[in-house]
């Protein structure tokens, strides 16, 4: 390993790499045929339980695409699961619980589950990391992993509605009707998600990302009073590595999000990033925000899109290239490894792009 630091970590501390980092939230799995190959027989929570499957997932798309980061091949609901809590995942629909948590006995029966024993995603992180560890990124000598958990809310609406839902109406209706019931689930699902975190760190993880990909269901003081507070004791389990803070449908809640304890803010294709830079005040590194829909749209229309998305984030302190939000199922992956090409061969800050044009 040498001492050179790579892009995403730069990026994320705020400055101007002479490469940009780019990665895709999703990036492991679905789309690419080798993930298929590799889970052959199955279930998506076997696959993540099982360290060797999960490490080969998780490097997949570094070798394919040669993105800055690999992302932890796992699901927000591996610690629910590894907490004994009765959940799986439907091919198509997402997780879809035994018992959803409708009432304050429910809630009680579920808050008594301990975390489990990390160890398969110990183990997983590990072995990613050993083969990361030889790849290069930009001037470094080794890619990054990324490390991840759900943020509470986001689980929460799941545990509460049984299954995927729209509008969260349970879930938002509970924060109301039995606040002390909310604040033991929500406490909860702040603790298993930070032991999820801090096991990822501890063996291996540079940076993490919370995903909190329904708070933008809520109204900004609900966020603030029911639902920011334990994002950041999700967030405080780990220390001494970046922290990236994803929402979807935020553009009404940056600040605050960024104020639950976030050093980078991810920013959903809704936003454009220099509005988003400006509402945090300029002194933010965010991570975005290329739409989805566009990968589909041709490469013109790709290019023209990520070039301005580019353009649009020099107004950052840093900037992490990614998608607006998951890569869909259908994607090419060969579009992938064309905008990762591109996004490489762009200036990496306003200035250099000053001199390139001078
Ligand atoms: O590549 C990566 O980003 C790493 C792994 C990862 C997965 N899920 C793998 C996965 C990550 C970071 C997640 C996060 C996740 N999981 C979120 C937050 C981000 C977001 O997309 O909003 C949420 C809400 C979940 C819960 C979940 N798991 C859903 C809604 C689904 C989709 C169901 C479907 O098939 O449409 C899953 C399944 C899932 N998680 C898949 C993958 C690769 C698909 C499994 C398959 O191939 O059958």
């Amino acid at each position: 390993m040498t001492t050179t630091v790579p892009p995403l970590l730069e990026a994320l501390a705020g400055r101007r790499p002479r490469r940009l980092p780019v990665w895709f939230m999703r990036q492991a799995g679905r789309s690419l045929p080798e993930y298929r190959a590799a889970r052959e027989g199955l279930t998506m929570l076997e696959s993540c339980l099982r360290p060797q499957v999960a490490a080969e997932i998780t490097v997949q798309p570094v070798r394919r695409h040669r993105v800055d980061a690999a992302i932890f091949f796992s699901d927000i609901m591996v610690p629910l699961r590894l907490a004994g809590v009765a959940v799986e995942i439907s091919p198509g629909i997402g997780p879809v619980f035994e018992k959803p948590v409708r009432s304050a006995d429910d809630v009680r029966e579920l808050v008594a589950h301990e975390p489990g024993d990390p160890q398969p995603v110990v183990e997983a992180v590990r072995l990613a990391r050993a083969e990361l560890d030889g790849v290069p990124s930009g001037d470094a000598s080794w890619t990054p992993l990324i490390g991840f958990a759900g943020a509470p809310f986001t689980l929460a609406a799941y545990l509460v509605e049984g299954k995927p839902s729209r509008d969260h109406l349970a879930a938002r209706a509970l924060m109301h009707a039995d606040p002390a019931s909310w604040d033991a689930l929500l406490g909860w699902c702040a603790r298993v998600s930070g032991a999820f975190l801090r096991a990822q760190v501890e063996a291996g993880a540079a940076a993490v990302q919370l995903f909190d990909s329904w708070a933008g269901s809520l109204r900004r003081d609900d966020y603030v009073a029911h639902v920011a507070p334990y994002s950041k004791a999700a967030l405080d389990a780990v220390s001494g590595v970046p922290k990236i803070h994803f929402g979807t449908g935020t553009g009404h809640l940056l600040p605050d999000v960024r104020d639950a304890g976030a050093d980078a803010v991810g920013v959903d294709y809704r936003t454009p990033l220099d509005e988003a830079n400006r509402l945090l005040g300029g002194a933010t590194p965010l991570q975005g925000n290329v739409d989805p829909a566009m990968l589909a749209a041709g490469w013109d229309a790709l290019s023209a899109h990520a070039r301005d998305v580019v353009t649009r984030g020099y107004a950052a302190p840093g900037h992490v290239v990614n998608l607006g939000h998951g890569v869909p199922e259908t994607t090419d992956p060969d579009v992938l490894t064309r905008l990762v090409e591109l996004v490489h061969a762009l200036p990496g800050s306003a200035k250099s792009a000053a001199e390139g044009a001078a």
